[in-house]
């Protein structure tokens, strides 16, 4: 069966996004931002929690998105805000890639302790 497994959202080709690149996706009205840093894939909500910025209009570097508005900076792993004017986090999603492609699994994460 050529599928990753349930839940999974395909993006794209993964080698259509470059290391050190952002880009856009939108599934359901939702806008998110795939990465391709250093470290591999990573995927958050697509805008700025500052001003809803597009940050797929950012720039990359390391682990890290920079918003092109006001150059509030995010570690993309986690989606942990790291420098002004941006102080709430980014939701982030689980991506992989099978069989060439980009996959983002869009169920929200919990944070929660069991
Ligand atoms: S909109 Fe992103 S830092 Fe202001």
């Amino acid at each position: 069966m050529n599928s990753p497994g349930s839940g999974w959202q395909r993006v794209g080709p993964a080698d259509d996004l470059d290391e050190e690149d952002v880009m856009p996706f939108e599934f359901n009205g939702q806008e998110y931002a795939i990465y391709h840093t250093c470290d591999g894939f990573f995927a958050s909500d697509g805008m700025c929690t500052h001003e809803a910025e597009a940050l797929a209009d950012g720039i990359v570097i390391d682990n890290v998105i920079e918003c092109p508005l006001h150059q509030g900076r995010f570690d993309v792993r986690s989606g942990k805000a790291l420098s002004a004017p941006v102080c709430i986090d980014l939701q982030t999603f689980p991506v992989k890639i099978y069989e060439g492609d980009i996959y983002i699994k869009l169920a929200r994460i919990s944070h929660q302790l069991s």
